[in-house]
């Protein structure tokens, strides 16, 4: 994680949840406004994943997406799942869950970048029990509250990660 990060070699953060149309959609479009707003977009690339198959190609889910845009943040992402190469590929992959980090580790051959997998509330003020909770089931009240989680461990997130930059 820790690592000079510069214009010629742009930091890399995969944000990864189960099925890629709810939380790690909302924490890469949080994470990618943070960015935007400190005008450090040239040096972070952003993406999310999902690490089942059950909605790849799917826009983030109608409730993330209204949430989302209620605090001015539109959702671009298109679902896809999490692969092996993109433990190569990223330097930073967020979990949401558990659940998220254990399919990971599956992914892994002879445990090779597992050092890149943290969870995403290792980065909350507020980590509760440290997962972010899955709203898909519930009601409007999860999808606010995954919002707050999200916002916090993102600004905290980029906090850390602003301090590795050389300008
Ligand atoms: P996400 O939410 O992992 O935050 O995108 C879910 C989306 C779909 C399902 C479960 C969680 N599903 O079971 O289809």
């Amino acid at each position: 994680m820790k690592r000079t990060i510069t214009k010629d070699d742009p930091y890399k953060v995969c944000f990864v949840c189960l099925g890629n149309i709810c939380r790690s959609p909302t924490a890469e479009g949080i994470f990618q406004h943070l960015v935007n707003e400190r005008k450090l977009s040239s040096y972070f690339i952003v993406d999310s994943a999902g690490t089942s198959a059950y909605h790849i190609g799917e826009p983030a889910n109608s409730k993330s997406q209204w949430t989302a845009n209620r605090h001015g943040i539109k959702l671009y992402s298109k679902a896809r799942r999490f692969e092996a190469s993109d433990l190569d590929e990223f330097d930073l992959i967020l979990a949401m869950d558990q659940e998220n980090l254990k399919n990971m580790q599956r992914l892994s051959k002879n445990g090779r970048h597992l050092d890149k997998v943290k969870l995403m509330r290792d980065f909350d003020s507020q980590p509760e029990n440290g997962e972010v909770p899955d709203p898909y089931y519930g009601g409007m009240d999860g999808f606010q509250n995954v919002f707050d989680v999200l916002k916090r461990s993102c600004e905290n997130l980029l906090d850390e990660l602003e301090e590795l930059i050389e300008k």
